[in-house]
């Protein structure tokens, strides 16, 4: 009982000042967002405290702020929730400096925006986002499925604190599911073919993440007639071949010195990677090899690469496919830092094959490498 007063105080204490400090530092980011002219961001943040404290824990961070046109031209105000989740996504958990990204490939990185509403990624991770340079006039770039948002500004925007503020040109749309993202990219066909296969309900579920290789409409049009002549469950199987269950493969971890060289698909044959002749990479299955012609297009629950071929292969192997899986979700729930989501199945040893432990080393090494990141 004695204890009970001086703790009270020391709490009461202690949130006292954490309420000064925290009023101090949305003064003080207000009116660096206002001097720079950002005053409908200033606003909108910092009408909301807990964004506010978002903001200022957790180390340094990149505020992707729209400018007051950016705002402006997205006429209604959205409501307080998508808006609260609008702007975590426009805060890089980390300094990205305009020096930082390149020319030469894309920089995916993790936001704030978490929000179970707008995003399912394996162990509660934060959605991204994946940045670029043009390499011509060295802006900054902001790749969406269908647009390039860009960097206002060449060089770095105004710091306060541990924040480094970067002014973009739009406001960023949060990633959505596979429907709307492929039909975004003008890539109707593979969502029209697991729509038919009953298979687009699954995909856009997907709790746990996902990474699909997407064949553009020309690609299914020289793989009419093999689509043609299969039945639902073939072409499901298909479809799976293209999906990566469990893991989401961003274009950087399969490329650069740790870059993983295969991985089993949710239809349990293996696909490999390898550096197609145009300086991009190449997935083969079986025997099609295709190029992927674009990487990183996100999804609220993962990731597309999009690819110039289908990968055709009909034969499946539900174990290696299943094992993969658990081995890619339960290593993600093994990282240090777990988080809620993942399952700890099975930790898979029991089904073997090659193929079998293939995945396992194959979905170990793309979990460590997600340990890496963010
Ligand atoms: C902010 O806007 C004012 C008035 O339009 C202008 O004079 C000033 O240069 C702008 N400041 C910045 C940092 O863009
Ligand atoms: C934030 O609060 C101010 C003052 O109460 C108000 O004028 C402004 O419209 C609010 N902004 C948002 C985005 O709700
Ligand atoms: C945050 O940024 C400041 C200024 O750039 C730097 O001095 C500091 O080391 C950074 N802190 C962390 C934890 O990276
Ligand atoms: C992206 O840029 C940040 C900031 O420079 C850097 O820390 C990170 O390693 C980069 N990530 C990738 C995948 O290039
Ligand atoms: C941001 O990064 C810090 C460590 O750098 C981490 O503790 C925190 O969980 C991250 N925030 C989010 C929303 O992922
Ligand atoms: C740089 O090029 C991009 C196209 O990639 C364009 O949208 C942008 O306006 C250009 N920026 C400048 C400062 O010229
Ligand atoms: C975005 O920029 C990249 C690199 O400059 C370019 O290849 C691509 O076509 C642009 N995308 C759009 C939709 O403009
Ligand atoms: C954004 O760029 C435009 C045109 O270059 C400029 O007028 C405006 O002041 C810039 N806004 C910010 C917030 O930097
Ligand atoms: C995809 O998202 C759109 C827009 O939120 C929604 O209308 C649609 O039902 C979703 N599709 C699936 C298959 O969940
Ligand atoms: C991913 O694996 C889980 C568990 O085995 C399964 O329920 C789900 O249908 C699989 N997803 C796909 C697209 O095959
Ligand atoms: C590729 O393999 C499939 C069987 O998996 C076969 O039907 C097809 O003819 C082969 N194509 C070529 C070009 O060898």
């Amino acid at each position: 009982m004695k204890y009970t007063i001086p703790i009270a105080l020391a709490f009461v204490s202690a949130t006292l000042s954490y309420a000064q400090n925290s009023a101090s530092y949305a003064q003080g980011l207000l009116q660096a967002l206002q001097s720079a002219n950002l005053t409908m961001l200033a606003s909108a943040a910092g009408n909301s405290s807990d964004l506010v404290a978002a903001l200022q824990s957790g180390g340094n961070k990149t505020v992707l702020a729209p400018t007051n046109d950016a705002f402006a031209a997205l006429g209604a105000t959205p409501s307080e929730d998508l808006l609260h989740a609008i702007i975590t996504y426009h805060v890089i958990n980390s300094t990205v400096s305009v020096a930082d990204v390149s020319a030469a490939g894309n920089n995916v990185s993790s936001t704030l925006l978490k929000d179970d509403d707008f995003v399912s990624l394996p162990n509660d991770r934060a959605q991204v986002v994946v940045l670029s340079k043009d390499a011509g006039n060295g802006t900054v770039l902001i790749k969406e499925a269908s647009r390039n948002v860009t960097f206002n500004l060449t060089s770095d925007g105004p710091t306060y604190d541990n924040l480094l503020v970067q002014p973009i040109n739009t406001v960023l749309s949060i990633p959505g599911n596979l429907s709307t993202v492929a039909s975004s990219l003008g890539y109707s066909s593979f969502a029209d073919a697991a729509s038919g296969a009953q298979l687009i309900q699954t995909l856009s579920d997907a709790e746990t993440g996902l990474t699909i290789f997407v064949p553009n409409n020309d690609a299914f049009q020289a793989a009419k007639s093999e689509m043609a002549s299969a039945d639902r469950s073939a072409v499901q199987n298909i479809l799976r071949n293209h999906v990566i269950n469990g893991t989401v493969a961003y274009s950087t971890l399969l490329t650069g010195p740790n870059a993983v060289a295969s991985v089993v698909s949710a239809s349990g044959n293996s696909l490999t990677f390898g550096a197609g002749s145009n300086g991009g990479l190449t997935v083969t299955s079986g025997n099609v090899t295709a190029n992927i012609i674009r990487t990183d297009v996100l999804l609220s629950n993962g990731v597309i690469h999009v690819i110039d071929s289908v990968l055709a292969t009909t034969t499946t192997n539900p174990e290696a496919a299943a094992s993969a899986f658990h081995s890619a979700t339960s290593a993600a729930a093994a990282r240090p830092s777990a988080g809620i989501s993942g399952s700890s199945a099975g930790s898979n040893g029991a089904v073997g094959g090659a193929v079998g432990s293939v995945a396992l080393v194959a979905a170990a090494a793309v979990a460590g490498a997600l340990a890496l990141m963010s």
